[in-house]
């Protein structure tokens, strides 16, 4: 798998009704989708799918928040698709994030800021692997 990034719709979004235009403008802006499944993560997916924040304060509230209603998990196919995609969904707090970008139109908060996308090209492999199989990658 070259070039891919691993993404979420994040429970304020699925809840928001925003699932159908937050495919519409990744799909306009030229990703593939090599995965996709509606699923919901349980408190220890959680957990161990973002350990690497376990220091951070605000790690309880996240893990609470990503476990609390389903998501859209999905591998997603483009060139240079992790830096173009961080570009598509703007700065992690929306009212940071640039117009026209995801988060700014669809987020609620920094905390419930409606997609996930991966931060490295290793961290794309390793987030696609815990969500999909090997044959539900295509
Ligand atoms: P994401 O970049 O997908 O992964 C880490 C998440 O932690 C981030 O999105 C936010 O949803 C969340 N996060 C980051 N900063 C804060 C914060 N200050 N308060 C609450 N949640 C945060």
């Amino acid at each position: 798998l070259n070039n891919i990034t691993f993404t979420m719709i994040k429970p304020d979004a699925v809840a928001d009704g925003h699932i159908g235009a937050i495919l519409n403008k990744i799909s306009e802006a030229g990703f593939r989708i090599s995965a996709m499944k509606l699923t919901q993560l349980t408190v220890d997916d959680a957990k161990k799918f973002y350990e690497i924040h376990s220091e951070r304060p605000f790690y309880g509230e996240l893990v609470t928040f990503m476990s609390s209603g389903p998501i859209v998990a999905a591998v997603l196919e483009k060139e240079n698709a992790v830096a173009d995609f961080r570009t598509l969904i703007g700065a992690t707090n929306p009212a940071e994030a640039e117009e026209g970008t995801i988060r700014k139109m669809f987020a609620r908060s920094v905390g419930e800021n409606a997609v996930h996308g991966s931060d490295s090209d290793e961290n794309a492999l390793i987030e696609a692997r815990f969500h999909f199989s090997g044959r539900e990658i295509f």
